[in-house]
């Protein structure tokens, strides 16, 4: 058996657990602002999205002109993006499944948005 990246998630995957990561990512929002102001980027790849937080924060960064395109292994989260992109009214946001090491994408990115992304990367 394939042992997955959500099977080495120390924290595990419980309801519990989102909630905390979604604490943990309102309370950093103001931290990602800034380096996003900071980069003034405007097509932007946010590698290990999760549930679409720092993605959010990003296409409000970028504005209407510019892109978002987050890229997260896990098809679950990306859902939970997707709605939460919706939700919002971003349309300058969208998401890809895959693994990073095997994307391949044509559109240029300024630059590349990662955060703890390392913290649960390929061993
Ligand atoms: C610790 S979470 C961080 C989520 C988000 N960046 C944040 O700040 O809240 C790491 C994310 O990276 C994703 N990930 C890990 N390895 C990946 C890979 N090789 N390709 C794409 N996504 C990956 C996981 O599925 C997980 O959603």
């Amino acid at each position: 058996m394939t042992e997955s990246v959500d099977d080495r998630y120390a924290m595990g995957r419980t309801s519990a657990e989102t909630e905390r990561l979604q604490l943990q990512a309102d309370i950093l929002a103001r931290t990602v602002r800034i380096w996003c102001v900071w980069l003034g980027s405007r097509r932007v790849l946010g590698i290990g999205c999760r549930v679409g937080d720092t993605s959010m924060l990003l296409a409000e960064l970028v504005g209407p002109e510019g892109s978002v395109v987050g890229v997260d292994v896990a098809s679950a989260r990306l859902d939970l993006a997707r709605t939460g992109a919706v939700e919002a009214g971003l349309t300058g946001e969208s998401f890809v499944e895959s693994d990073l090491a095997k994307l391949r994408r044509d559109e240029p990115v300024d630059a590349l948005f990662g955060r703890w992304f390392t913290a649960l990367g390929p061993g």
